[in-house]
């Protein structure tokens, strides 16, 4: 075994069928060009996690020790760390160092990352790096934690990279973008919220909606594949008008927000295509797609009314150990 390992996992942006994907609908996904990155060492007491933005935490080794509160931050690396044991790593004492570019719930996937990361840079340490299929299906065992009841398009997306079609329980695939001449702003409202809240939400709209809500998951998934076309045939004035669609989608299930809406709208009126909110919504960022040479008005739209503003460039790598 290794003294130590590294490993990085891109943030990501949904550029349709968030909350949809939940229950079989299409989501197209792009991994963006912000990582966050784990560094596992071997050695301590128990498990410690250090990291800038989400401070320090502590608990024995599972199995170990009193059965102490664990602090809800660790809860999804200790979970990782069991399905890890599962596949037989050995469980170790060690630090976790989490050093990130993508802010923590603000719907960039920052969570997914972190799992991935996570047991990638563990499994390396013991020489084994996991392959991307069981990368994945350890991490989801962290982020069942963190989200409840995640479709998975976060962590597909953080193990892979690049712009993917999701849809739950089948293959992703892998989309190439005929987009030119525009840029996708990304705006955070700068409000945190805990994904699965705002899931159960929309899912108890959709239920209480009853029959109604069929149809709304249905003209999300037929928008996500018309979304899937426009970005393959680089029609971007069309996608722009999808976004603003599944926008309303979204908004009626109650995934929506004033700070939401307001910079959606600042966006369209500093000519965006098509503005949307993006992860699981109530707060968190919103994107928007601008040519080129609108997204400076773009930014200067959001500024009032955000926490930060960026453009996000494609990643086409997912999960990678790194050298240190
Ligand atoms: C969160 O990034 C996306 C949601 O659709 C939840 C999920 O798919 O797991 C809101």
């Amino acid at each position: 075994m290794r003294r130590a390992a590294r490993a990085s996992a891109p943030g990501k942006v949904i550029i349709v069928g968030e909350h949809f994907v939940v229950r079989g609908s299409l989501a197209i996904v792009a991994a963006i060009g912000r990582r966050l990155r784990v560094t596992v060492r071997s050695g301590g007491k128990g498990i410690v996690l250090e990291s800038s933005m989400l401070g320090r935490h502590s608990a024995p080794l599972p199995g170990q020790g009193a059965a102490a509160k664990v602090s809800p931050v660790l809860e999804p690396y200790i979970a990782v760390l069991r399905s890890l044991a599962a596949r037989g790593y050995s469980v170790v004492p060690h630090t976790i160092l989490v050093e990130s570019g993508i802010p923590p719930r603000a719907g960039l996937g920052s969570s997914a990352a972190s799992m991935v990361a996570y047991a990638l840079s563990y499994s390396a340490m013991h020489g084994d790096p996991l392959s991307a299929e069981d990368l994945y299906s350890v991490a989801m065992e962290g982020e069942k934690i963190a989200h409840g009841k995640p479709s998975g398009v976060d962590v597909t997306i953080a193990v892979r990279g690049g712009v993917l079609a999701y849809r739950r329980g089948e293959n992703p695939v892998d989309i190439r973008p005929g987009l030119t001449g525009v840029t996708l702003l990304v705006a955070d409202t700068g409000v945190e919220r805990r994904t699965r809240d705002v899931v159960e939400h929309v899912l108890s709209i959709a239920d209480a909606l009853g029959e109604a809500s069929t149809y709304i998951y249905r003209a999300a998934d037929l928008i996500a594949r018309e979304a899937l076309h426009a970005i393959e045939k680089g029609d971007a004035e069309r996608l722009g008008l999808i976004m603003n669609a599944a926008q309303g989608l979204l908004s009626s299930l109650g995934a929506s927000s004033l700070e939401i809406e307001t910079l959606v709208y600042r966006m369209r009126s500093a000519g965006a295509l098509g503005a949307k909110l993006t992860g699981a919504g109530w707060g968190g960022c919103v994107i928007g797609l601008f040519k080129e040479g609108e997204v400076e008005r773009g930014l200067e739209s959001v500024v009032e009314s955000s926490s930060q503003a960026f453009t996000a460039s494609i990643a086409e790598e997912g999960a990678r150990l790194e050298e240190f």
